[in-house]
């Protein structure tokens, strides 16, 4: 049995392309109140260390434009952990970060970061805020995030993702089984499964039949596609694939 899917949306890559010109559009906020409109389950931001594209101000300004949940992607460092204090989304995801790389390059590792992320974790849990780690979907790091106690991890889907690109079906095959595998332990043991990065209309559908994932975050395809469509109808498609996988 199936539970409901949410659709995280992911906003970062409407804010690239407003700071490509330096100015204020296109606005991230107004990207949140399509998603809204569209049903969209939540908002999800990625504030990076160098502000490349979401930058604090936003924060403060995505969380008055709309009631959507909003999931704080972060890296896990002081300056980090006080932002999220402070501004309190409903969910903190913790991500791994390298001031080089163009996104983010396979997931955190929770099993040898775990004295650094135990604080972080613990304080974040604290102020009420819902934990999530991104995670490459193997046993190790699960078991990292159980002792860490995180409600929530979110499978890294970047290698299934370019297994889909490559046609490299033997790979996508094993990608996919990794993630079902690990959607449904993480499950028995009380986290609650999400999954992101690089998901599109041709390749979602897969990961959306897991039943125990609770929740796709998606960010830069659907910026991509609503140059050509709007974000209202590319949202809109990626809920009806969404929900015809379920
Ligand atoms: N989930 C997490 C934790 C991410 O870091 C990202 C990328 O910022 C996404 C989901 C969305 O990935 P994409 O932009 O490739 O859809």
């Amino acid at each position: 049995m199936s539970g409901p899917l949410r659709l995280g949306v992911n906003i970062d890559h409407v804010a690239t392309v407003r700071n490509a010109r330096g100015g204020d559009h296109p606005d991230p906020v107004r990207a949140a109140e399509i998603v809204a409109s569209v049903g969209g389950d939540g908002i999800t931001a990625h504030l990076r260390e160098d502000r490349r594209h979401i930058r604090d101000a936003d924060l403060q300004r995505i969380q008055a434009a709309t009631d959507l949940p909003l999931n704080l992607e972060l890296a896990a460092t002081e300056e980090m952990l006080e932002i999220a204090l402070r501004h309190r989304p409903h969910a903190a995801c913790i991500v791994p970060e390298k001031r080089e790389e163009r996104t983010t390059e396979g997931g955190l590792d929770a099993d040898g970061l775990h004295n650094q992320l135990q604080p972080i974790v613990t304080r974040l849990a604290d102020a009420g805020i819902r934990v999530s780690l991104f995670i490459e979907a193997e046993e190790r790091q699960l078991e990292a995030a159980l002792r860490l106690g995180a409600p929530v991890v979110e499978f890294h889907t970047g290698e299934y993702a370019h297994a889909f690109l490559d046609g490299d079906a033997d790979k996508l095959a094993r990608e996919l089984k990794r993630i079902a595998d690990m959607a449904a332990l993480a499950a028995k043991n009380g986290i609650e499964p999400h999954a992101g990065h690089g998901l599109t209309y041709e390749n979602v559908q897969p990961i959306a039949a897991i039943p125990q994932i609770a929740e796709l975050n998606i960010g830069h395809y659907l910026v991509g596609e609503a140059i050509f469509v709007g974000l209202e109808a590319a949202v809109r498609r990626m809920r009806e694939l969404m929900d015809a996988a379920r």
